[in-house]
């Protein structure tokens, strides 16, 4: 589905650079990229972070897996090739927020290790942050706050990760929250503190 399908396309260069954009905004363009088992806590670690940094003027965007489902992606479901295609979408969503000088919270499961991998390579270095939520599928599923784990384990859902599809972990992660053990607090704070310590939050 990603095969270069136009011809007779020109990319058109505007006045207004990224780096005009990042002046404007006072802050640079990144995507923290938040990979890991449903329920293990991408979603409330993205939507905490994302107020944590309203609240020191950074402007964010949260793109968010049961969200986009609804709408960009509401035509692709949880086969190997469908999640393959829905990361690549995202990818380039979030490379166009990047772009724009927004700080994006990605939240999405994005089990295989090379469609997360095809991101990072379509984005400039740096821009690319991997974050893994780290829970154990045991913890997950003591959760279960969408109960999905019930009916998968009842065969209601096929290929649900975790249970019936794979999830491949980040070899290289460049930061690992442990939601087993972590308050939703201590993860953000891991996070922002990251974020800060690598000079993605700018001055002041
Ligand atoms: S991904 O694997 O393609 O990255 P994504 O993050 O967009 O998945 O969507 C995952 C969400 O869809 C889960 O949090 C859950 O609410 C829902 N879901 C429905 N069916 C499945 C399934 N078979 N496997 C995983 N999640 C599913």
């Amino acid at each position: 589905m990603s095969e270069q399908k136009a011809t007779n396309i020109t990319w058109h260069e505007g006045h207004v650079a990224r780096a005009d954009r990042e002046q404007l905004l006072g802050q640079r363009g990144a995507t923290i990229w938040l990979t890991g088992l449903s329920g293990s806590g991408k979603s409330t670690i993205a939507v905490a972070a994302e107020k944590a940094l309203a609240e020191r003027g950074r402007l964010t965007y949260v793109l968010d897996g049961d969200n986009v489902r609804h709408g960009l992606n509401a035509n692709l479901g949880f086969s190997p090739e469908d999640r393959t295609e829905n990361i690549r979408r995202i990818g380039e969503v979030a490379k166009l927020f990047t772009d724009s000088g927004v700080i994006v919270f990605s939240s999405f499961i994005s089990p295989y290790r090379a469609d997360r991998d095809a991101v990072r390579e379509i984005m400039a270095d740096g821009d690319f942050v991997e974050v893994l939520v780290d829970a154990t599928v045991e913890t997950c599923e003591g959760r279960d706050v969408k109960g999905l784990y019930k009916k998968a384990r009842a065969g209601e859902i096929p290929e649900f990760t975790g249970i019936s599809a794979p999830y491949e972990a980040p070899e290289k992660p460049e930061v690992v929250l442990d939601t087993n053990s972590q308050s939703v607090d201590d993860s953000v704070a891991a996070l922002v503190a990251y974020l800060e310590a690598e000079g993605y939050l700018g001055k002041g």
